[in-house]
């Protein structure tokens, strides 16, 4: 079993190109059965999820290759509407292909599906939104059966704005008769770069990003290319590791306002970070002690993005005072807490909220992640923390950085991937 061990306590120096966004190339993937035809998704990262993304389009009979960044998807072959139930728990966004296989085929069968573990992640609102287009489903002990002559255009109001949900009606939408129009629905950068990429296919969109979503048509190319937006939450992951380590560092190839919430928590803290968009470039640096901000609180995009919670709170472990965090997104999202305190933070959990006192030193120690963003802010509390840190659980944190260890080390990290023995 391979692990990360980090030489911590020392300051970061270096550049960094930020990956393709996970939680945008997933849906895309999964989107690209709509049309009968060739996807190339170019700046799409090497990572897990997009691998486990590969083995259910080929399960359903497309055909899908990769040249470097770029991943062609050849949906032409299509015969299946069914995910094996392995591939299903292998990560959350295996419920996006739910919209889009009923959406292609008429029909489709798989089960709950897996990801990270942060509490209850029902599927309610997929279900709701698609049964709303006219989709007979039937979801008894885990196993989804959905079928849908045809899917009707109609008013969806989403009860929560959640990612998943809208990315499932948006792309059931796309070949449902007459027009769809989706209320209260997630407005994260990745709903914007699905709803791009489904105007290449030829879909009439507009919205995303706003609090109306209206789909009006079905896809009529059969051949697109598309460059996948930047990832929000691996730039954010990377500031914090500079705040956490100290020292100056370089993003490129990064859209700031996507991470703005997070940048402007980072700067209050007493990093110096400058944005600029037009390059997409981040630079950040930070010299002296960090002093604790007021509550950051997790809430829907634009709000502070749960995501960058585990992150950001392994930057604030030293920081002077004490930094309240209220996660009100998903239910157990402090399961990287009692690791974070092995380093020798002071961290006390109730609920929603974590209180988080500020300490002067923190120290190596072995650590095991709990789950992909918590394992990544394992490595940023390791690099301010003195002396080796050795962490396990890669698989968590495999699935959406890409190269983890390449990235710090061009950060200036003294950080290996070792068997372990
Ligand atoms: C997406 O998950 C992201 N994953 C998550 O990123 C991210 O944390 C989350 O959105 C919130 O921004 C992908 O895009 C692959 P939700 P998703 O549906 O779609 C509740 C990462 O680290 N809910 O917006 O599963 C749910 O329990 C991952 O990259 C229902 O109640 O999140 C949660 O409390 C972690 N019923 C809230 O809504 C439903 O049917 C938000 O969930 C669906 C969701």
């Amino acid at each position: 079993m391979s692990i990360l061990r980090i030489n911590g306590g020392r300051a970061l120096n270096g550049e960094v190109r930020i990956q393709g966004a996970k939680n945008s190339v997933l849906p895309i993937m999964a989107a690209s059965i709509l049309a009968e035809g060739v996807s190339i998704i170019h700046n799409c990262p090497r990572l897990a999820d997009v691998d486990v993304s590969a083995r259910i389009l080929e399960h359903l009979g497309c055909k899908v290759s990769r040249d470097g960044e770029s991943v062609c998807i050849d949906s032409s072959g299509m015969i299946r509407s069914d995910i094996p139930d392995a591939l299903m728990r292998e990560m959350r966004s295996s419920v996006v292909f739910l919209g889009a296989i009923l959406a292609r085929t008429g029909e489709a069968r798989l089960s709950l599906p897996g990801g990270c573990e942060l509490g209850p992640r029902p599927i309610d609102l997929h279900i709701a939104a698609l049964r709303e287009l006219g989709a007979e489903i039937d979801d008894n002990g885990g196993k989804i059966v959905c079928k849908a002559k045809r899917l009707k255009g109609c008013r969806l109001h989403l009860a929560k704005p959640s990612v998943g949900a809208t990315e499932n009606a948006m792309l059931a939408a796309c070949r449902s008769s007459g027009t769809t129009v989706i209320t209260n629905p997630a407005k994260e950068p990745e709903i914007w770069d699905l709803q791009a990429y489904l105007i290449k296919l030829g879909v009439s969109i507009s919205g995303a990003g706003s609090s109306i979503i209206t789909v009006e048509s079905m896809p009529t190319k059969n051949h697109v290319e598309h460059t996948v937006i930047s990832d929000r939450i691996v730039a954010a992951t990377y500031l914090s590791a500079v705040a956490s380590a100290g020292g100056s560092i370089r993003l490129t190839d990064v859209n700031p306002e996507h991470l703005s919430t997070a940048i402007d928590v980072l700067n209050e803290m007493g990093c110096e970070i400058e944005a600029d968009r037009e390059k997409g470039i981040i630079t950040a640096r930070k010299e002296k002690r960090l002093k604790a901000v007021k509550p950051v609180i997790t809430s829907p995009y634009p709000g502070f993005p749960t995501d960058t919670q585990p992150p950001v709170m392994a930057a604030c472990l030293k920081a002077q005072g004490t930094t309240v965090f209220v996660e009100n997104i998903f239910e157990n999202r402090y399961r990287h807490v009692e690791e974070l305190k092995r380093l020798g933070a002071e961290i006390k959990t109730e609920g929603k909220t974590a209180i988080i006192c500020g300490v002067d030193r923190l120290h190596g120690a072995e650590l095991q992640s709990t789950d992909l963003r918590g394992g990544a802010a394992l490595c940023v509390a390791a690099l301010g923390a003195e002396g080796i840190s050795e962490i396990s659980g890669l698989h968590h944190i495999d699935r959406g950085y890409d190269k983890i260890e390449n990235a710090l080390q061009a950060l200036g990290a003294d950080i290996r991937r070792t068997s372990g023995a």
